[in-house]
């Protein structure tokens, strides 16, 4: 019987996805290394230091830089990351999350977050959303990136919840994958095609309500 629910942030919550996708590009122009959309699709859900290698081994750059160079190359795309999210509001919370995340709480279900993001608190706070969630998994206590089910695993503990309990929400290829090895029912946010691997895939969030999502939970049970 489902019990809780578990987000990830970016790109099922709000459109930060496409601020990672343009502060990794702007990094990739600077270092001549070409960066498209498909890409960047790989990237989504991936730690920060996990993308810039995939980024520079794409390029087949991985070995011109240093550790210490990798870092300072991160550390220059999350500046430019942190200046684009300072314009958050909670006018940016996608279609349909706001209601989704009432609906849950009126029905007394347990709402998690889990995204590998070291800023999604500050993103969470600016969308003024903190309130509405039972626990926010921290990124920096979370040792393997997503599609490992570390992370799900972990919200799922906090919650107090079994995995089979949980329902996880995302948009990338490799949270799917991270919630279907944690043994949780997935619903992908995007194309069918990236998201082969969900239980479910909706076009855009407005379709996510919770009549739906456990019309076809029971349906596959
Ligand atoms: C999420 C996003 C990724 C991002 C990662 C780390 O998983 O989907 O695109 O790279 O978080 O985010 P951070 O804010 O810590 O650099
Ligand atoms: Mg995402």
């Amino acid at each position: 019987e489902i019990k809780a629910f578990i987000f990830d942030l970016d790109g099922v919550i709000t459109d930060s996805a496409e601020y990672h996708f343009l502060a990794w590009k702007a990094l990739s122009d600077e270092l001549n290394i070409p960066f498209t959309r498909e890409f960047n699709e790989e990237l989504k859900g991936i730690s920060r230091m996990d993308s810039l290698e995939k980024i520079l081994v794409n390029g087949q750059m991985s070995g011109a830089y240093s550790e210490k160079e990798k870092v300072q190359l991160a550390t220059r795309k999350n500046a430019h990351y942190c200046t684009l999210i300072e314009q958050i509001t909670p006018q940016d919370i996608l279609p349909g999350i706001k209601e989704l995340l009432i609906d849950l709480k009126e029905h007394g279900y347990k709402i998690g977050v889990a995204s590998v993001s070291k800023n999604a608190f500050t993103v969470l706070s600016a969308l003024q959303l903190n309130d509405m969630f039972d626990h926010i998994v921290d990124a920096k206590k979370i040792v393997n990136s997503k599609p490992d089910p570390e992370i799900f695993l972990r919200a799922a503990e906090y919650l107090s919840v079994s995995p089979e309990d949980c329902i996880g929400i995302e948009d990338a290829a490799a949270g799917i994958e991270s919630i279907k090895s944690a043994g949780m029912y997935a619903v992908g946010v995007g194309s069918k095609d990236i998201l082969k691997n969900a239980d479910i895939v909706v076009e855009s969030t407005n379709e996510l309500t919770l009549s739906m999502i456990l019309e076809k939970y029971n349906r596959n049970i």
